[in-house]
């Protein structure tokens, strides 16, 4: 006879628990291909894992799996439209592809960066508190911009985490490694932090549903003007934590412009640090 927290360890597949981790490790089918028949065809509802997701083709032809609630006010997207590579909420008109991005807020004007998504995610139940130091390291064939660019972005980062405690640290073992890196040119692959620097085979990210996040989609790849942030914990060698923020390196001309767009997009990348658990 099973006891309580046996049955519940292994029963339960939500975001976070053990099964629902290891879950996420492999495909699962989800609907029949007939339920999508054609580009632009109405979403479909799917309960996968314990998350309410909605199903849908765009008018590429790509398949996507995402959360079923609009980020904005939580509307269902299975009653928005789905046109022109997009599914749109019905309710004020924001718009997701197939990764779950949304690339259209239709009130914001596209100088005010408001659809320059922002997307996190984190490993539930850490205890981000333990955390108060960091230090930089890089990632083996990953994008950098020039040298210049590159301590602009880092130094923006740094301000940033200062003032949530935490303190960036370059000689001594840190609580955690910092890792960025960007997409110049085009798409291309993400590569994981693996060997640089501490030679350690740690894992690479697995996707957005890979950490207990609520949407799926391709996530080896990142487009051009994508910053990945990410946060591994030293101690456990795990990926604690991931940013990322799409077009944001378009460079102005004025180097000032440039900072305080570089500052404006790091605040908003790193607002959701540390999370707040549920
Ligand atoms: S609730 Fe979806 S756009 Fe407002």
């Amino acid at each position: 006879m099973l006891k309580r927290d046996q049955n519940e360890l292994l029963t339960e597949t939500g975001p976070g628990t053990p099964m629902g981790r290891l879950f996420r490790c492999y495909w699962i089918p989800a609907l029949l291909a007939e339920e999508l028949p054609q580009n632009d065809c109405p979403p479909v509802r799917v309960t996968l894992l314990s998350e309410r997701l909605v199903a849908f083709r765009d008018t590429l032809g790509r398949y996507g799996l995402v959360d079923e609630f609009c980020a904005h006010r939580g509307v269902s997207l299975w009653f928005g439209r789905n046109e022109a590579c997009g599914l749109r909420c019905p309710y004020h008109g924001w718009k997701y592809d197939v990764t779950g991005q949304c690339v259209d807020v239709p009130s914001e004007p596209v100088e005010s960066g408001y659809a320059q998504k922002i997307k996190y995610n984190y490993v539930r139940g850490t205890d981000f508190s333990k955390y108060q130091t960091y230090k930089w390291v890089r990632v083996e064939k990953a994008d950098y911009p020039n040298q210049i660019l590159d301590d602009q972005i880092m130094q923006s980062i740094d301000r940033q985490l200062s003032q949530k405690g935490l303190r960036r640290i370059d000689t001594g073992t840190p609580d955690l490694a910092m890792v960025y890196q960007v997409a110049l040119r085009g798409e291309r692959q993400w590569n994981s932090y693996s060997t640089g620097g501490y030679g350690w085979g740690w894992g690479g990210w697995r996707g957005w549903g890979g950490m207990g996040g609520s949407t799926y989609g391709s996530t080896t790849t990142i487009t051009i003007g994508t910053l990945n942030l990410d946060m591994y914990d030293i101690q456990t060698k795990k990926q604690v934590w991931r940013g990322e923020a799409t077009k944001t390196l378009d460079p102005p001309k004025d180097p000032d412009k440039l900072q305080r767009k570089i500052d404006d997009a790091m605040k908003k990348l790193l607002k959701n640090y540390p999370p707040k658990q549920k």
